[in-house]
């Protein structure tokens, strides 16, 4: 096999049901990076530091039903299998897991987990069901893969404390790796759905990380303070609208108390019909 080096990558394995996955044979460490597709630099960073640390690589492509909410956008969610899996042998996987649907919930599918308490604030309160999703999906994906490591990014912060917490709840033998959020030149973090934006949204949304990083900058460790400096900030761009933002313990997503090590400060906001998330921990 081919490693680091680029241009002569093989095509990754192509494997679309829980048997095949099973059956595949990789060397150990094996690495995870669990996606839901049209992949971007961010997923792409996750690749790049399984492939530094693990002997294989596993990339899933699942968008996964169970995460989203009846007025979400899984029908409209953005997919183009062909160029992820280009992406995917550039950057060096070794085997792509992509079921469909009813391969991962036949008839009949009516277990759920549950990450009580952690999974009901900020997004999980924003998005009813939705982490309850997440950890069941990721908990087949740990059952079917089964890797040694598995990678995620902060980006979506409070999906890792969930997952780390059900990681260690359920004892997967599985560490999380947590990886930095990859950013546009103009601080936009990356995601799916920005294709969603148009031109004057796009350009606008840039206003989320410039809000927290203001707020981070100033100093500042009181959570009513730096909430405050988001709001005042975001709602200097008319075409964005916030729908929270909460500074919270980064390790419990409860209230920051005299014990809190870190802070996370997190958002959501609307650009025109699109939901954007973004955060930065404060030291
Ligand atoms: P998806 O949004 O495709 O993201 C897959 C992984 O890439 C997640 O761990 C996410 O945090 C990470 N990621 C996304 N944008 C990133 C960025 N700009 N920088 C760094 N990492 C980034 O998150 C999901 O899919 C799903 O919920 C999933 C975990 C696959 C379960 O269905």
């Amino acid at each position: 096999m081919a490693r680091n080096n680029s241009t002569v990558n093989l095509a990754p394995k192509m494997l679309r049901s829980i048997e095949e996955m099973r059956a595949f044979e990789a060397v150990r460490p094996l690495g995870l990076v669990p996606t839901m597709g049209y992949l971007h630099e961010g997923h792409l960073s996750l690749v790049r530091r399984a492939r530094e640390e693990c002997a294989a690589v596993v990339l899933s492509i699942f968008v996964n039903p169970m995460q989203f909410g009846p007025q979400e956008d899984l029908e409209r969610y953005p997919r183009d299998e062909g160029r992820d899996l280009a992406l995917a042998r550039e950057a060096g996987v070794d085997a792509v897991f992509a079921p469909e649907a009813r391969e991962m919930y036949p008839a009949g599918f009516t277990t759920e987990v549950r990450v009580r308490g952690i999974e009901d604030v900020l997004e999980g309160a924003a998005r009813p069901g939705h982490f309850a999703g997440v950890a069941t999906v990721l908990a087949k994906l740990l059952n079917i893969v089964g890797p040694d490591r598995m990678y995620m990014g902060q980006k979506d912060a409070q999906q890792a404390v969930v997952t780390r917490r059900m990681i260690s709840d359920l004892d997967f033998p599985a560490r999380l790796v947590v990886c930095p959020t990859v950013r546009e030149p103009d601080g936009l973090a990356m995601s799916s759905r920005n294709v969603y934006l148009g031109p004057e949204e796009r350009a606008a949304a840039a206003v989320l990380y410039r809000a927290l990083t203001t707020a981070r900058r100033s100093g500042n460790r009181s959570p009513e303070i730096l909430e405050e400096v988001v709001r005042e900030t975001v709602l200097t761009e008319p075409l964005v609208e916030l729908e929270y933002v909460s500074a919270s313990d980064a390790g419990s997503l409860g209230p920051v108390t005299a014990d809190t090590r870190e802070v996370l400060l997190s958002l959501a906001a609307r650009a025109g019909k699109t939901r954007l998330i973004d955060n930065v921990v404060i030291g």
